[in-house]
């Protein structure tokens, strides 16, 4: 594996729980979409994931995961650009959970938020489990497991990648040393040529002694670039520039995914909990439907009554579909009461339409056809577990139980 697409490397999971919406689609799967032009990625479903919430009701999960694929390919995301898997056919993230449980202290999963509020937020359910708990670490092994550099997550995400970014420095920390490493980093070196031994060291320098980030991005850059240098002694030398040991688990960032303008049919966030969502797959005439009677402006009880769009949710919909001319017809026709809603909403039921036809016609070829849905997930798992395998060789050197 080169050290220049690990650093890239783009890794993201979906819990799988039920049917896909345009929340999903305007706030998730048109950002992997374009991701997976620009890097190397893996997109998986977390099915483990989703049983830590829904293990007394299973039979969800086994139907949303086929049904969460489908949805992925119909929204765009290729199988020839993109890995996609079930976390679950790939073992190796269990491995390196229970690997990571080891030097994880207890009060790092205590203190993430979602433990306590999800907890609350879910009341109904019975969370005190262990599972829960680790909920988090085994997402930071899903991660750590593909050395993934980026992670594509919504805010509320964002603490389960900074946790996993305090594992992996903690397991650098501690199996990151070894007998020489000066040593070898000096020897390491070398290897490079003379000329860009002399730059690297030099940006080693001003980033250590003057904390000069730039000189460390110019460097880690530099380091990628070398082809004579073994994974090993990358490794070494990405640490000896940031003056730890060698850096067995890069840490990944969490590429924050702009928080999606969908709204849903009642002007809330569009969540299968509140019963407003469009579904990618509903059919035509019941997205009109919804749309039509979707709630307004409430001060518009009549149709010569004006009303206000920033009071309405439909007008929350145009800023996501329409363009300035539909948006300005809307404001002055809404404020003086000379559109109906019925046609304020027209322009929106075409365009949910147009753009959900291409999917759902896509969507369509995929349920005729599961086997190559499964046969695409066959290979992503298989290629996911080249590299998951890959690493857990390396942890598992590092922490003295290979047994070579
Ligand atoms: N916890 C994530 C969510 O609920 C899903 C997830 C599991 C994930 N493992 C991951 C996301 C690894 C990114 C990377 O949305
Ligand atoms: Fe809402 Fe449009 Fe009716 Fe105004 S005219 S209340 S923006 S649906």
């Amino acid at each position: 594996m080169n050290t220049v697409t690990a650093r890239q490397r783009v890794l993201s999971g979906m819990r799988p729980t039920g049917l896909l919406h345009l929340g999903h689609y305007h706030g998730v799967l048109k950002n992997w979409v374009n991701l997976q032009h620009e890097h190397e990625c893996f997109f998986f479903v977390a099915d483990w994931h989703a049983l830590t919430t829904h293990y007394e009701d299973p039979r969800i999960i086994e139907q949303s995961v086929w049904d969460m694929v489908i949805d992925w390919l119909a929204a765009g995301i290729s199988p020839g650009a993109a890995k996609m898997f079930i976390q679950s056919r790939v073992p190796e993230h269990a491995e390196l959970h229970t690997l990571l449980s080891m030097i994880t202290p207890l009060g790092w999963l205590e203190r993430v938020p979602t433990y306590k509020d999800q907890q609350e937020q879910l009341k109904e359910k019975d969370l005190a489990t262990y599972g829960f708990l680790g909920y988090p670490l085994l997402q930071s092994a899903d991660i750590l497991i593909y050395k993934a550099g980026l992670v594509p997550v919504g805010e509320d995400q964002v603490a389960h990648v900074e946790l996993t970014r305090e594992v992996a420095r903690r397991f650098n920390h501690l199996y990151g040393r070894e007998p020489g490493f000066e040593d070898k980093a000096e020897n390491a070196v070398k290897k490079m040529g003379k000329k860009n031994a002399r730059m690297f060291k030099e940006l080693r320098r001003k980033y250590q002694e003057q904390g000069d980030d730039d000189s460390l991005s110019v460097a880690q850059a530099l380091l990628d670039t070398q082809q004579n240098i073994s994974i090993g002694d990358k490794e070494r030398l990405y640490g000896y520039l940031e003056g730890s040991g060698r850096i067995i688990l890069p840490e990944p960032q969490s590429l924050l995914t702009p928080a999606s303008k969908m709204p849903g049919l009642d002007g809330q966030k569009m969540s299968k909990s509140y019963a407003n969502t469009i579904a990618l797959r509903d059919d035509p005439d019941e997205i009109t439907q919804k749309l039509r009677t979707m709630p307004t402006d409430p001060a518009r009880v009549r149709r010569n009554d004006p009303g206000d769009p920033d009071k309405c949710p439909v007008w929350q919909f145009h800023l996501v579909y329409s363009d300035d001319v539909t948006r300005e017809w809307v404001q002055e026709g809404c404020r003086n009461a000379g559109i109906g809603c019925v046609e304020c909403k027209q322009p929106i039921i075409d365009s949910v339409l147009k753009e959900l036809k291409p999917i759902q016609e896509r969507a369509r070829e995929y349920e005729n056809d599961l086997s190559t849905v499964k046969s695409i997930i066959e290979d992503g798992n298989e290629a996911a577990r080249e590299v998951a395998r890959d690493t857990l060789d390396d942890v598992r050197k590092a922490m003295g139980i290979a047994y070579l």
